[in-house]
This record gives structure tokens, C-alpha cells and sequence, in this order.
């Protein structure tokens, strides 16, 4: 049976990924800062440790065939941790990353969190050792964060150029994606781009909410500099919102083309945002 290290165990894919992988019996090892015994179910193995000086997993990498590269977790200390999952005797990487990852470096709004897409790649690719890099766009839950407040206190949403269109990907769909990459060693040195099934604009998002919620929603779109400031008085970084207005603008009339990874990998067709919005009904209902 199979050994897999999972870093970034926490987080929104990590967790779903050492859930996903415990229910279909594979040995998993967890790695973050803050794991409670409770976060996952009992066969799962698990490691508190700051990945900023990565040496610290030697004590968990003996026995581990493949490796979650999580780019918000280890950060610009890729080359270590590959370096030292090789010495260990892991025989994959897969690196998660994201579809801006080969645009200029001062244009990934993520790079102002922490995220070292780019370097990541950069190493598993480099490694020596069988690699694959999964490339995703917005997850889904994206739009969580953009729009559900508005919606759950009326019918209108403001935003951002009503024409900016992306292919959110379901979070389960990447977890598919992920999981298959890190057992399977068919799909081997491969930057993998893993969309949704649609490409949708901030305003058809807003209009699909309002169809799957059954309410007149109306998309009102706003200046992306007073949305950038009200991201950066939310506690985003001023770099951040910068580069994220600066991609709204420049795309504003541009429709990405959705992949057809998820269908190819996994033999299921990639989940709608229609669908992943029913599921997360409740966090749009009115408040009062
Ligand atoms: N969000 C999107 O729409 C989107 C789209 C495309 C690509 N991506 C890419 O996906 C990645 C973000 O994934 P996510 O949403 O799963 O992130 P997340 O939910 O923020 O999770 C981050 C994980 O990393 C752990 N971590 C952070 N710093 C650490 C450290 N120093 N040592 C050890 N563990 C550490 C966190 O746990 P602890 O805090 O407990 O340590 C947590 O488990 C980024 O690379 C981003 O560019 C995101």
C-alpha cells in the first residue's frame, strides 16, 4: 500500500486531499502548524511543524512514496524540502500551482500572501524524481469570499467589470485531480491545467446564484479601484488588490477556454458551479 505525505493539511484542498485519500484506505501523513487529533479520522498520521526550516520532516519522510507540494506551506524552501524528500526515497511530487503561475511575478496577486507558485514548480520539475504540477484557476469558493455577503442582505451585487470571466473550478474536482496525480504514475511531467466545466463572467456568476437560490439577483458593476480598496481595508495587501484590479481590467473582455483535464483524468465530467452554489445554498440565504 501506498505512502503519501500531504503538506498544507489544513487548508482548503490540503484537508479535503487527506480526507479523500483516507477514505480510499491509503496511508496518509499530515503536515501543518496547527493539526488537533480531531481534524482527521484516526489512521492518519499526523506532524505539527513549521515548513519555513523543512529538515523537520525528515522525521516523517522514511516510507513515503509520493509528496503534496503545497506552495502557501512551503514557500520559497522548495528546493530544500524536494531536495530532502529525494534523499528520503520519495518517488513523487505533486505540486499544487495556479494558471497565472507564468505571468510576470509583480502580476500574481496570490505571490502578496505568500504563495510561491512559481518556485515550486520550478523545483518538483527540476527534482529528478517523477513530478506532475496542477495548474488551477479560482477555486470555487472564490466566490464566497467575493460576493455571498452582498447577496445574503439583498438582491443586488456590486463588483468588479461585469464582463471579467473565469472557469472556477470545483475544490472536489481538484481534489480528484490531486489524488489520482499522486497515486498514479501514468501522469508523469506534466504542468496539468485543471479547470471547471464553464467559463462564467462576475455578472453570469451573479445570474447563476440567483437561479439556483431562486432570487432576482442583480449585478451592478462598480470601479475595481473602490473594490481594491475595500479588499485592502479588509487586511489584503495594497500589492495584492493592485494586481488583482490590474487583471480584471486587462481581461475584461476576454473568455478563457475551460479544459477538459477533469473528464480525461478522473472519467467524470467536471461539476458545474451551478452545482457547487446548491450545495452552498445556505450561505446566501438572507440573513433576517
Ligand atoms: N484560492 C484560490 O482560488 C486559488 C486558485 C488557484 C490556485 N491557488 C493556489 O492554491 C494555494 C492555496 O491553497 P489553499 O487554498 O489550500 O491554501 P490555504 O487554505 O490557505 O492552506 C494553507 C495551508 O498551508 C499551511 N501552512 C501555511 N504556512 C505554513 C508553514 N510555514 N508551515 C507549514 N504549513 C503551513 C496551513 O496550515 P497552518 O496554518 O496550520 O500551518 C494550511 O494547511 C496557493 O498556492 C494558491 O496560489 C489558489
Amino acid at each position: 500500500m501506498k505512502t503519501v505525505l500531504i503538506t498544507g493539511a489544513t487548508g482548503a484542498i490540503g484537508r479535503a486531499l487527506v480526507l479523500n485519500l483516507a477514505r480510499r484506505r491509503i496511508r496518509v501523513r499530515a503536515v501543518a502548524r496547527s493539526i488537533q487529533s480531531r481534524d482527521f479520522p484516526a489512521g492518519v498520521s499526523y506532524l505539527n511543524a513549521d515548513l519555513s526550516e523543512p529538515e523537520i520532516l525528515a522525521q516523517v519522510l522514511d516510507g513515503v512514496d509520493a509528496l503534496f507540494v503545497h506552495p502557501r506551506a512551503v514557500g520559497a524552501m522548495a528546493p530544500e524540502l524536494v531536495a530532502l524528500a529525494a534523499e528520503h526515497g520519495v518517488q513523487r511530487l505533486v505540486a499544487l500551482s495556479a494558471l497565472d503561475v507564468e505571468e510576470d511575478l509583480a502580476l500574481q496577486p496570490s505571490r502578496f500572501i505568500g504563495d510561491r507558485n512559481r518556485e515550486v514548480e520550478e523545483a518538483v520539475s527540476n527534482s529528478g524524481l517523477s513530478w506532475v504540477c496542477i495548474r488551477a484557476p479560482s477555486y470555487t469558493s472564490y466566490i464566497l469570499d467575493l460576493f455571498a455577503a452582498q447577496v445574503r442582505v439583498g438582491d443586488v451585487v456590486r463588483g468588479p467589470c461585469a464582463t471579467f470571466a473565469e472557469c472556477p473550478v470545483h475544490e472536489r474536482d481538484l481534489v480528484d485531480v490531486l489524488g489520482l496525480a499522486l497515486l498514479d504514475g501514468e501522469i508523469k511531467g506534466r504542468r496539468v491545467e485543471v479547470t471547471g466545466p464553464e467559463s462564467l463572467t462576475h455578472q453570469e456568476v451573479v445570474d447563476v446564484i440567483g437561479a439556483v437560490i431562486a432570487r432576482p439577483l442583480r449585478f451592478e458593476e462598480v470601479p475595481s479601484g473602490v473594490i481594491a480598496s475595500q479588499l485592502v481595508a479588509g487586511g489584503l495587501p495594497t500589492k495584492f488588490a493592485a494586481a488583482l484590479v490590474h487583471r480584471w481590467e486587462r481581461d475584461r473582455d476576454r473568455r478563457p477556454t475551460a479544459t477538459e483535464e477533469v473528464l480525461q483524468l478522473t472519467g467524470h465530467p467536471a461539476r458545474g458551479f451551478n452545482e457547487w452554489v446548491a450545495a452552498h445554498a445556505a450561505s446566501f440565504a438572507l440573513s433576517n
